[in-house]
């Protein structure tokens, strides 16, 4: 489903994504684990096309996305759920998850996810729907997130370290949202810190250093290996 082909992106003159290759399978999960500063979010703004790579090229369902702008990358079935949640404060949750729905695939509105299905998943949000975002917790914007994703039905979702500052009972709620849209076939690219979480929810993991890939394999090669955990990890 997702073809990225020796990328190359930069800020400015600083090159921080090498030759990068890598390929997620419809319903997969592949897990990208790597310490701080390595490239794990330039690889998710490559694909989504805020940061376009400057030589190689990404595909999407053997069609080329690289060199659209966002939103074409989103309509085609690409969804973020970015580093830090990025919510407008001051957009209510209703709001919120109206834009989730613009950028829905299909016309036919209540086809995939609506918002029974995310009340259903998150009731705690029925209750929010009035609220301004930016009075949220932590973990309740990231449901907002998750959900906002999910209403434009993407073929393929993209999870920028969304455990990141949560609550463990946050973290363990999320994680069986995100094992339900696994066995619902759901194909995800999660980026993380919290390599525990990864694993449990990762069909594949691939380990990433100053800009490149340096290790791919199972969760449980990842377990295996006392030497990948400590060089590249940090545990
Ligand atoms: N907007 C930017 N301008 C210049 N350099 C940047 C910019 N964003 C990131 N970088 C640099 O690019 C490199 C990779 O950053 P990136 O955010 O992709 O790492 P990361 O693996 O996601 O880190 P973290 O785990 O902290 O989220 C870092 O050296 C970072 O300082
Ligand atoms: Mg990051």
């Amino acid at each position: 489903m997702l073809d990225v082909r020796q990328v190359n992106t930069y800020y400015g003159d600083s090159h921080v994504l090498h030759d990068l290759s890598l390929r997620v399978t419809g319903g997969e999960v592949v897990a990208v684990l790597g310490r701080n500063g390595v490239g794990k979010s330039t690889l998710i703004r490559s694909i989504v096309g805020f940061n376009p790579p400057r030589s190689g090229e990404v595909l999407l369902d053997g069609q080329r996305i690289s060199g659209l702008a966002p939103y074409e990358i989103v309509r085609r079935g690409v969804a973020l759920v970015p580093q830090g949640r990025r919510m407008f404060a001051s957009l209510t949750v209703r709001e919120t998850l109206g834009i989730g729905r613009l950028a829905s695939r299909f016309d036919d509105e209540h086809r995939g996810w609506d918002l029974d299905r995310v009340f259903t998943a998150f009731p705690r949000l029925r209750e929010r729907l009035n609220t301004r975002t930016g009075r949220l917790s932590g973990g309740e914007q990231q449901m907002v997130a998750v959900s906002r994703a999910l209403l434009g039905y993407p073929k393929l979702l993209l999870l920028d370290e969304p455990s990141e500052g949560l609550s463990p009972m946050v973290v363990d709620q999320l994680e069986g949202i995100f094992t339900e849209l696994k066995t619902h076939g759901v194909t995800m690219l999660l980026v993380e810190q919290q390599v525990a979480f990864a694993l449990r929810l990762a069909d594949r993991v691939l380990v990433m250093s100053k800009g490149r890939f340096v290790y791919e394999g199972t969760p449980a090669d990842v377990l295996a290996d006392a030497g990948v955990r400590e060089r590249y990890l940090g545990l």
